[in-house]
């Protein structure tokens, strides 16, 4: 049995959907199971993070389990202690750059050096930007003008279907223990490049405004804390983090190319109307 934490989230239910394709027993974590509509196949259970306590139970009998970063190395004693033997752990591109003084950076290197330290067999997966960030542009979209901050940098975007692929891959087989994975997707794309490809996709003009930084950190202050604005501005202001380099890392774990942005686009059009 493979246990999934996160099993409702953009990566966590993609993984959940892929392990009933190929037959393997599944539990998604979620703190509302009744709200959590896993595909058939798979067993919702209610489990909070912030609780490694009351974990146990859910993990007791799982060979793997798939981690989010963020939270209390505890989660790494509990799994151990129910017999689990590999852990996949959902980390970021930031976990490369060793900086601790930023906020993402820190919970995401701070979670592998735990998970490290445990004695559990680990692969770190760490995506860069997913493709599901665009979500957050849908209102803009509906009214065909999208002002949105970094105007400059670029971004090899990951569908989060494609990151759950190398995470199964992980999952169900020795082969990928002890190794670091950067999954991007197949091109590093500009804020604006996404709005064009967006509008093509939705057979209409969209316009991309650079959004001016003081503007942005206004904006981002109203959605969370500032120490992860600070971290942003950090990443993409600073460049700190190198989201435009392509990594093979799809195509060599999974044996097929990652999706464009433009299939993605497509795909998902129904979300932006
Ligand atoms: N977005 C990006 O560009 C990006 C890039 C690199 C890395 N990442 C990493 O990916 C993470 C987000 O992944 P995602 O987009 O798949 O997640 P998501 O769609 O934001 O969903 C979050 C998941 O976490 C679960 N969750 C939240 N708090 C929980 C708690 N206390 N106990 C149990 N489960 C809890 C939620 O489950 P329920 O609500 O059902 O309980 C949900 O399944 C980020 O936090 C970041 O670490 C993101």
């Amino acid at each position: 049995m493979i246990v999934v934490a996160g099993g409702t989230g953009n990566v966590g239910r993609e993984i959940v959907r892929q392990l009933v394709d190929v037959g393997e027993a599944v539990t998604a974590l979620t703190r509302d199971p009744a709200k959590a509509r896993v595909p058939a196949g798979a067993t919702a259970v209610a489990a909070d993070l912030t609780e490694p306590s009351t974990l146990g139970p859910a993990l007791t009998g799982a060979s793997a389990v798939f981690l989010l970063s963020g939270y209390s190395p505890d989660i790494f004693a509990e799994a151990e202690k129910a017999g689990v033997r590999r852990v996949v752990l959902l980390s970021g591109g930031s976990a490369e750059t060793g900086d601790r003084g930023n906020a993402v950076a820190r919970y995401m290197i701070e979670t592998e050096d735990a998970l490290r330290v445990s004695g559990l067999a680990w692969t770190m997966v760490r995506p860069r930007m997913f493709m599901t960030n665009a979500f957050q542009w849908t209102a803009q979209i509906k009214a065909g003008v999208v002002r949105a901050p970094w105007a400059d940098v670029p971004s090899a975007v990951i569908d989060p279907a494609d990151i759950a692929a190398v995470a199964v891959k992980a999952l169900v087989s020795a082969e990928h223990e002890g190794r670091e994975y950067p999954v991007t997707g197949p091109e590093a794309l500009r804020p604006g490049d996404r709005v064009r490809i967006l509008g093509q996709a939705l057979g209409r003009d969209l316009r991309y405004e650079a959004q001016p930084d003081d503007e942005a950190r206004a904006e981002m202050l109203q959605q969370m804390p500032a120490e992860y604005v600070d971290a942003f501005f950090g990443f993409y202001s600073d460049g700190i983090l190198d989201e435009a380099t392509v990594y093979p890392t799809v195509t060599e774990v999974t044996g097929r190319p990652p999706r464009t942005f433009a299939d993605w686009a497509v795909a998902n059009v129904g979300r932006f109307q």
